[in-house]
């Protein structure tokens, strides 16, 4: 399954394009199934309508777990480490893994979760949450996952959106020096979800939670209470394996659902492809499990492939900048996937918290979750590689399911900031705004894909017309990803970031409309607009302007009203890096604010605001302005 040149990768990519049923049916046969497929593709993208290997029967942990036993028993599956570097990292075996699997698997049952039921997951980064996923996926229950970050509301929303009857959390996470008291969390969100029935609590941080009778039981009591026997469940390759929520550019986020066969061959080919893993190797993803990345290729695709996939629990600045690479050393990390956020951020410490530790286990680098710059992949290339470790850069995102434009390690020629080819399989096409494909080299434009792979999106979850809307509709019978994209000379991909006001904070996806919705919510704003502008560490930066007219009796105090308020509603990930206030935003006569002005006076960029003559009232840009510069000035004094 693994391609080793150039020359295999063209010979694929073609076979991939000419007879793409062909092609995958050749990539799954490498799975466990326990009935194959009678089709392999069926599609439209109109309705959409998309079905890989219809009629096949199979469990994903099967895949995961069961046939690596034999061989690989005691191969580490998940190696952890703490958040506190002085405590014990965890080996979990193969075997162990699976044995936990079925337990927590027979927990889930027992507490009468049934194959379709909705299963909310709220943990910290620890080897139970790993546990909890494959459980669901055993008995074919439905896992969603949501991320540590957000808040009671946000938890809230998702779990009443997917009807979850069962939650499953621990008291606390630890995150660096900071703890995070999940159970409290979940408390204030179950509130208003009439849908959940139980929620099962992990101990780990040992903080005090309040347990309510008849509703909540611990993950420690109801494991003693069940055997390790659990056969896995068979399921159709189109069920529902999990949902994950998204930010998009209206609305609320959307439950971007992925299906279990076309998923797991997705995740494995790529996961295999794109890292080139090797037998014995260490893969350390730094992803959080919350996320897509840590579904896919710290869960999903390493463990299909039998690989040993590290789980790190805290943040790479704890307790110092080395951390991260103090791993590599202690667990002697073969490949390390990232995000340019966290490279840039330890970039900044300098050069000294690399002193004395060895990366000379380091064979791969990858970096996902938005565009990296060049100062960025320099300092990994160079530092962190040697000069040695190619670095693929992996675009893609929660909707793909897995990487769909990336070099493949020792095969693609690497190129700064270039994603460079589309894995086999993949046919991105740039398009201009009316949707007339771009032909040929040296070209950009917005990025599609025009033909299905296996891990795409199925669906949104209730609300199909949404996923219709917001994939396929912008341009007949092409899947829009959001994102703006060139292609060079040499038939290269750059992706240059979103086109639709989505903001990428840190390699998060933020919609601008639910950050004004938020801070809407705070009772003295009467309007406001979000935009993203360039942010040293987080690629992009949140930044807000509101108007809020009365007069404040001490500005730094609102600010901080409303930046509660944005953590209320959505949670700390969401607040804004910047608030301006002012008395108007730059509307058009219809009504519509002009973010492209918004966008240049937050760059800072105000030589040149192109055509205002739409504008209602065209003085409100020069108050704005005039105040942005106020407020630098302050904070360069502040500084
Ligand atoms: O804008 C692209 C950016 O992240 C978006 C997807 O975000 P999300 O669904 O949260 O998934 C992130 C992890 C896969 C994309 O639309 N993005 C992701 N990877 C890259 C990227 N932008 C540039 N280069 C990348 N390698």
């Amino acid at each position: 399954m693994q391609i080793t040149s150039l020359d295999e990768y063209k010979k694929n990519y073609q076979l991939s394009i000419d007879q793409p049923e062909e092609f995958w049916a050749g990539i799954a046969e490498k799975f466990l199934w326990k009935r194959k497929w009678d089709k392999v593709l069926s599609w439209n993208f109109s309705e959409p309508n998309i079905k890989w290997f219809e009629g096949a029967k199979l469990n994903i942990t099967e895949n995961c777990l069961d046939r690596h036993l034999e061989k690989d028993g005691d191969k580490p599956a998940i190696i952890w480490e703490p958040n506190d570097p002085h405590r014990d990292s965890i080996t979990l075996s193969y075997k162990i893994l699976h044995e936990q699997v079925c337990r927590f698997a027979n927990v889930l049952k027992k507490n009468d979760v049934k194959k379709g039921d909705r299963v909310c997951i709220y943990m910290p980064m620890v080897p139970e949450l790993a546990v909890a996923l494959l459980a669901c996926a055993r008995i074919g229950a439905v896992h969603s996952v949501i991320f540590g970050g957000f808040s009671a509301k946000s938890i809230a929303d998702r779990i009443n959106d997917a009807a979850c009857k069962i939650v499953i959390t621990a008291d606390g996470a630890f995150r660096g020096n900071k703890q995070i008291p999940l159970k409290e969390v979940i408390d204030d969100a179950l509130i208003g979800c009439p849908t959940v029935e139980r929620v099962v609590v992990l101990t780990h941080t040992r903080t005090p939670v309040s347990m309510l009778k008849g509703r909540d039981i611990w993950w420690e009591d109801e494991i003693k209470l069940v055997d390790t026997d659990c056969p896995a469940e068979e399921m159709d390759a189109e069920d529902l394996l999990f949902i994950l929520y998204t930010s998009g550019s209206t609305g609320k986020p959307k439950g971007v659902v992925h299906t279990i066969g076309g998923y797991m061959v997705y995740t494995g080919y790529t996961f295999a492809n794109v890292f080139n893993y090797q037998p014995e190797e260490v893969y350390f993803c730094t992803a959080d499990i919350g996320w897509i990345t840590g579904h896919s290729y710290i869960v999903y695709g390493p463990l299909s492939q039998g690989a040993t996939t590290l789980m790190f629990e805290g943040v790479p600045t704890y307790p110092d900048a080395s951390r991260m690479w103090q791993i590599v050393e202690k667990h002697k990390v073969n490949i390390l996937y990232t995000a340019p956020t966290a490279i840039r951020s330890l970039m900044s410490f300098g050069l000294e918290p690399l002193n004395g530790i060895d990366l000379s286990s380091i064979r791969v680098l990858g970096s996902v979750g938005e565009p990296i710059n060049e100062e960025a992949w320099h300092w990994y290339d160079k530092n962190i590689g040697k000069g040695n470790a190619p670095i693929v850069d992996t675009w893609w995102q929660t909707e793909t399911g897995g990487i769909m434009i990336s070099p493949i390690a020792f095969v693609t020629p690497t190129k700064p900031c270039f994603a460079t080819l589309p894995l086999p399989g993949v046919q991105p096409i740039l398009v201009d705004e009316n949707g007339k494909e771009l032909i040929g080299n040296g070209v950009s434009g917005n990025l599609c894909i025009k033909f299905p792979w296996p891990g795409m999106l199925r669906t949104t979850y209730g609300d199909h017309e949404r996923c219709k809307l917001t994939y396929f509709s912008t341009y007949e019978n092409l899947y829009f990803t959001g994102d703006g994209c060139s292609r060079d000379e040499d038939g290269y991909y750059r992706i240059t970031g979103r086109v639709d006001d989505v903001i990428n904070v840190s390699g998060h996806r933020i919609g601008t409309a639910e950050v004004e919705n938020a801070i809407n919510m705070h009772s003295g704003v009467v309007e406001s607009a979000v935009v993203g502008y360039p942010h040293e560490v987080k690629g992009q930066g949140i930044y807000a302007f509101v108007i809020f007219p009365k007069a404040h009796e001490d500005e730094t105090l609102t600010r901080q009203d409303i930046l509660k308020t944005v953590t209320r509603v959505i949670g700390a990930i969401a607040k804004p890096d910047k608030i301006l206030f002012v008395s108007g935003l730059p509307k058009t006569r219809s009504g519509k604010i002009m973010r492209r002005i918004l966008r240049k006076i937050a760059e800072g960029d105000t030589s040149n605001m192109g055509d205002t003559t739409s504008l209602l009232d065209p003085a409100v840009v020069e108050e704005i302005v005039l105040k942005r510069n106020t407020m630098d000035k302050l904070e360069l004094k502040g500084k």
